[in-house]
């Protein structure tokens, strides 16, 4: 099925949305993006998309630390992306993927001076770690210090360094260390342990990207199974002595961690803490929880 992008302002098949070699966000990674998802569900023949207004407003922070002006307010953004899935009509699981970037055909480190421009696209996109259980290492990339909360292009290198890495000495995922090596997160996702029925998860201050999804857990944690986060430095032994850890991120949704570096975690199960999140979480995204139905926007409108 063709797809479509939000392209100059306008709907375009994807194909057509492209941008010239000489763009500036291409060279100095001067772009902040999102990663939505949008989640089928079969019995309802509707796609909800996940805590859209939340995803639109870290955008709106990452574009306020580059100095892009973004000339849509919330309440746009998510008008337009509901248009723009409506049009694409997919009936799977998706992924949305707005960026604004400077736009600019124009050379030179910096910020200020240079236009700027927003798109949208969606593709199609089943679970990111496709696997039961991922096997993991610690990457020897670090998370470097005092990154901006964004979503911005140019941070991601560390990640794709680390990623790259693991993946070429046969294991699924990177887990990143802070500069001064305690537990940060995955390439792409937040991580949680359980320790002795506790939930235990980094601290804002250990320089990971503040999840929409590791948020979503910490409040159903809490709602469902009455079980409180604990946020707090995590040493890497920790991760070997865990009960269960899991993955938390809107591409990986929630990915049980089996290993790290050749240790398997807990009893080699996915754990029942893990399980019960996963069940709860898959229920939350597509719909299926009436309490929860304000974080999903519904794409198609009804016969
Ligand atoms: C580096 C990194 N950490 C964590 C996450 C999880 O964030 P979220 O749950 O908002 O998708 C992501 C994905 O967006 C990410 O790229």
């Amino acid at each position: 099925m063709p797809s479509y992008a939000y392209f100059h302002k306008q709907f375009v098949p994807l194909s057509e949305a492209k941008i010239g070699i000489m763009t500036h966000s291409l060279h100095y990674g001067t772009a902040v993006f999102e990663g939505i998802r949008g989640n089928w569900n079969g019995d309802h023949q509707q796609v909800y998309l996940f805590r859209l207004k939340e995803h639109y407003e870290r955008l709106r922070n990452g574009c306020h630390i580059l100095k892009i002006d973004l000339p849509y307010s919330t309440d746009e953004l998510c008008q337009i992306t509901v248009e723009l899935v409506e049009r694409c009509g997919f009936k799977e699981d998706i992924y949305v993927r707005p960026i604004a970037y400077k736009s600019s055909e124009a050379l030179g480190v910096r910020l200020h001076g240079l236009d700027s421009d927003f798109s949208i696209f969606i593709i199609p996109w089943g679970p990111y770690l496709d696997v039961d259980k991922a096997r993991c290492s610690i990457s020897s990339w670090r998370r470097p210090k005092e990154t901006p909360q964004a979503k911005i292009t140019g941070l991601y290198i560390n990640n794709a360094l680390a990623k790259t890495e693991a993946m070429e000495n046969g294991f699924d995922e990177a887990i990143m260390l802070t500069s001064d090596g305690h537990v940060s997160e995955g390439s792409g996702e937040n991580i949680f342990l359980v320790i002795d029925n506790k939930l235990v998860t980094p601290a804002s201050y250990d320089n990971f990207l503040m999840g929409i999804t590791r948020d979503t857990i910490i409040k159903l944690a809490q709602n469902e199974l009455g079980l409180a986060t604990i946020e707090r430095q995590i040493d890497r032994s920790e991760l070997y002595a865990a009960d269960e850890c899991f993955f938390t991120g809107t591409a990986a949704n929630i990915t049980p961690v089996g290993e790290v570096d050749r240790r398997k975690i807990g009893n080699n199960e996915i754990g029942e803490i893990t399980k019960k999140l996963q069940q709860l979480y898959s229920d939350v995204i597509r719909g299926n929880n009436p309490k929860y139905l304000d974080w999903c926007t519904p794409v198609y409108k009804k016969a």
